[in-house]
């Protein structure tokens, strides 16, 4: 995988871009939280557009300085990076209004599942440069595990501007293209599996006594910090899970039970599932 640099003075930097957020919604937002929480970039060259008023009054409010509007040519005229964050449904009649007002040097950021970056240029016009992205919703709490890779026309120096506005949310992996679905199945869609783990643990907690906000705690805490303990130690998880196993002990009781149901099958499955659902929507309708 490309290791990215932000440190070459060639490339440009995110404090002097102009940055447009076309469809403010959950991940919109939380790249908006981000980049305003970031070091540099003045909330007044943020430029972000919804179609309902109310909820970019909202927005006004909660994040003083920005510019709000449902008007996406204007938001995005003169724009340098052009973050696309609607639902896939509505990306083609956004595309339709915006095209011919992208300025040539601009990168246009997607977060879209399953939208590729040549379909983004073929209805752009072939020579902008875009960079497609699969955050997740923790970035809602700068947790994101976001990955982006490059289209045609993206420069490294593009992706380094990429790499900088994701990592106002979490942390960013660069990858090929082609494996953006399995991104998509496994970070994009994965906060989902986890809920149902955390929730599936909470009940367990409850069937054996535990009062259920408690048991919550519990549950979640154990997620986040064994989720901790593996990215913060680097060690494989099956190492950490010896750890916590000791011979003829609790937790390799519970480990057999859970490999004789086939856990382990039913998340790769899981995976393979939402990756196949991903580039099911690859087109644009
Ligand atoms: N949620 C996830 O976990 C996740 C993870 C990775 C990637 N993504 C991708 O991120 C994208 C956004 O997902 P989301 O969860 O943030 O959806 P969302 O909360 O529904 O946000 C989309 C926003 O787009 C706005 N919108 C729709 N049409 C518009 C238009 N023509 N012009 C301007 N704004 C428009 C909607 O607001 P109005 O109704 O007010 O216009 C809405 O707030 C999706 O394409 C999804 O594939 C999501």
């Amino acid at each position: 995988m490309l290791y990215l640099s932000a440190t070459n003075p060639c490339y440009p930097v995110l404090k002097n871009q102009t940055v447009a957020i076309l469809g403010t919604g959950n991940i919109g937002r939380a790249l908006l939280g981000g980049l305003l929480r970031g070091d540099d970039l003045p909330a007044e060259r943020i430029r972000v557009t919804r179609r309902t008023p109310p909820a970019l009054d909202a927005l006004a409010e909660q994040f003083p300085g920005i510019q709000t509007g449902t008007d996406n040519v204007a938001a995005a005229q003169g724009a340098s990076v052009i973050v696309l964050a609607v639902k896939p449904q509505h990306i083609g009649g956004l595309l339709g209004q915006i095209r011919g007002h992208v300025a040539p040097d601009a990168v246009v950021l997607s977060v879209l599942a399953g939208i590729t970056t040549d379909a983004i240029r073929e209805a752009l016009g072939d020579e902008i440069a875009v960079v497609r992205a699969m955050p997740n919703t923790p970035a809602l709490v700068d947790e994101g595990a976001t990955a982006i890779a490059a289209g045609q026309h993206a420069s490294e120096a593009h992706l380094v501007l990429a790499q900088e506005v994701f990592e106002s949310v979490g942390k960013v992996e660069v990858i090929p293209e082609s494996l953006m679905d399995a991104v998509t199945g496994l970070s994009g869609s994965g906060p989902a599996y986890v809920y149902m783990v955390i929730e599936a643990l909470t009940d367990g907690g409850v069937k054996q006594g535990l009062p259920r906000p408690t048991s919550l705690r519990l549950a979640a805490q154990t997620v986040l910090g064994a989720a901790k303990l593996a990215v913060e130690t680097g060690k494989h998880p099956a190492i950490l899970r010896d750890e916590v196993t000791t011979p003829g002990g609790t937790a390799i009781a519970a480990v057999a039970d859970l490999e004789s149901h086939g856990l382990r099958t039913m998340l790769i499955n899981a995976v393979a599932t939402a990756t196949q659902r991903s580039q099911e929507l690859s087109k644009i309708e």
